[in-house]
């Protein structure tokens, strides 16, 4: 089952956000984005998982899922199915923070990216309705000064104008290098 996240939101606002119980975290709600879905193909993570939302979860709970990375590596944390004790239901959630940029310090993430974008190089998303055609997350995350959004899933750039893939990580797939 899938519930819509809302598209665009305002930090200190309260929003009604999926989200997912975690049988790990007791009555915690855990806000997740997207449908749920595996990535056997291009990332090799056969696990049936949701995406979390990033907006949606506190410094506090940010510390204890994080354990001293940065924050941004969030947006590549995923609720796997099996961990939970619900599918997901809606939630008033504040909205903490927007989304950040993807974290591109991940340096294996990069690999995986590079694969995903060279398979995805001639997609186009709809400007209008912008939704990830890789597994179908809507595309939240607050465009650059060039209209380029980072997907929350997994870490493609889409651009807002002409709804082209942006290429950032497979250019430089082969030298494994921190991306700017
Ligand atoms: S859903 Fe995978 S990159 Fe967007």
């Amino acid at each position: 089952m899938t519930l819509e996240s809302p598209r665009t939101v305002e930090v200190g606002r309260y929003y009604q956000v999926p989200c997912v119980q975690m049988k790990k975290w007791g009555k915690a709600y855990f806000p997740v984005i997207g449908p749920l879905h595996e990535d056997k193909e291009f990332l090799d993570f056969p696990w049936q998982h949701w995406h979390c939302d990033f907006r949606f979860i506190s410094d506090r709970f940010a510390d204890k899922l994080c354990k001293g990375r940065e924050k941004a590596y969030l947006l590549a944390q995923v609720v796997a199915a099996d961990t939970t004790a619900l599918g997901p239901i809606l939630k008033k959630k504040l909205c903490q923070r927007p989304m950040p940029d993807f974290p591109w310090s991940l340096l294996e993430w990069q690999r995986s990216l590079g694969k995903l974008e060279i398979a995805y190089a001639k997609h186009h998303i709809n400007v209008e309705n912008p939704i990830c055609p890789h597994r179908g997350l809507p595309l939240v995350a607050p465009p650059d000064k060039r209209g380029v959004t980072v997907c929350s899933g997994h870490g493609l750039s889409w651009d807002l104008h002409t709804g082209a893939l942006v290429c950032r990580a497979s250019k430089n797939f082969s030298e494994r290098e921190v991306l700017p």
